[in-house]
């Protein structure tokens, strides 16, 4: 049997699978609230750490971008402190298993399960019938990304929960369909509502890739004067910082911002705000350029250099899928017997 070519996890904790799309720049609430907690993660499980390009895909993106932001993603990864040869970093689209078994994903997952699906609503928008078919097999994959590893245990933000809940629904069907016990149901490891970082222009809207205003968030390749700049412009209201977090109800931008200044100086809130009590923004907005600097300047660093010359993160990402590609294709094999497709020429 081919389950011979798993690498066993000894000594860990179980095997982590997760992933960014490449599509815009990584920013300040992708370092905070994704790939630095994956940093903590890389001594007590196998991990595994993915460019998602194909779903990146499942709306429009310019080819002569995607690249670029591609390469910049593994940047950010190597940079943020995720060590290549310890992990396997790698694209999606270098490891056509993905594909593959997203494709019998695509023929156990129901429309119902789907269409359940809120990111789909989301990007989907208003008009449905103009979206992707990719972007509603979108989950069928995502699927797939994590069980061609079989693994254990998936870190991502609140907003995939019900992704997750679904390819445990996939899991659980194909085992039961076919009569094996083939693939583990993996369990979210979800960052709590705490490190959802917000717009920096609107403090009830996500900080995100997609917003149009550059203002509304810190890039990780921002220099000093860039973030200086943003956080002199970041909106905030009139009154001096409060003394406790019910002082913080109804102003969410101070409560963003001091969110992101206490999980930069990792201390809790409570703490910062002692810190804090009584001062006016402007005081309070060079502290927090302060820590900005000191946190993301040698990341942002580390990404120049690496983004400069590509030939290192191509060498990493070309030896990551050399190891993801070993592990999926032995599972595509099982699931491929298990499905009772004729053995080919292999
Ligand atoms: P995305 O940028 O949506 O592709 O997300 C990539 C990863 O970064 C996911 O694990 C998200 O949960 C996380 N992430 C994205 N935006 C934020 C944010 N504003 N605050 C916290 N985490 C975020
Ligand atoms: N859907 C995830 C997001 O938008 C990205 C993703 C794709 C992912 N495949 C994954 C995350 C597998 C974790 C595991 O953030």
């Amino acid at each position: 049997m081919t389950s011979g070519l798993m690498p066993p996890i000894t000594g860990k904790k179980g095997r982590i699978l997760s992933g960014i799309q490449p599509t815009g720049n990584l920013h300040l609430g992708n370092y905070l609230g994704a790939i630095r907690n994956w940093a903590s993660m890389q001594a007590d499980y196998q991990c595994l750490f993915c460019i998602v390009d194909m779903h990146a895909i499942t709306v429009w993106q310019e080819p002569s971008e995607l690249g670029r932001a591609t390469r910049e993603v593994a940047a950010g990864y190597i940079a943020a402190g995720l060590d290549p040869s310890a992990n396997t970093l790698f694209v999606q689209s270098h490891v056509p298993a993905h594909a593959q078994l997203a494709w019998v994903f695509n023929c156990v997952s129901r429309l119902g399960w789907l269409n359940r699906m809120t990111q789909f609503k989301d990007k989907a928008g208003k008009n449905r019938e103009a979206a992707s078919s990719g972007l509603y097999v979108y989950p069928n994959l995502m699927a797939a990304d994590i069980l061609v590893y079989k693994a254990t245990h998936v870190p991502v933000g609140e907003d995939q929960k019900q992704h997750l809940e679904l390819t445990r629904d996939i899991a659980q069907k194909f085992n039961a369909d076919y009569g094996t016990q083939l693939f583990p149901l993996p369990k979210p490891i979800i960052q709590g509502p705490g490190m959802r970082v917000m717009s920096l222009r609107d403090g009830k809207k996500k900080m995100s890739k997609s917003d149009p205003s550059v203002y509304s968030r810190i890039n990780m390749t921002d220099s000093k004067d860039e973030i200086a700049h943003k956080i002199r412009k970041a909106t905030t209201d009139a009154q001096p910082l409060p003394g406790t977090v019910e002082g913080l109800e109804g102003r969410p931008e101070a409560s963003n911002l001091l969110n992101i200044y206490a999980a930069l100086t990792d201390r809790t809130l409570e703490q910062v705000l002692l810190e804090t009590e009584g001062w006016q923004f402007s005081q309070f907005k060079t502290k927090l350029t302060e820590a900005a600097v000191s946190v993301l300047g040698p990341i942002t660093t580390e990404m120049k250099r690496l983004i400069s010359d590509p030939r290192e993160i191509d060498h990493v990402l070309a030896r990551g899928a050399d190891s993801a590609n070993e592990i999926a294709n032995g599972v595509l094999q099982e699931a491929y017997n298990a499905v009772g497709f004729m053995s080919g020429r292999n």
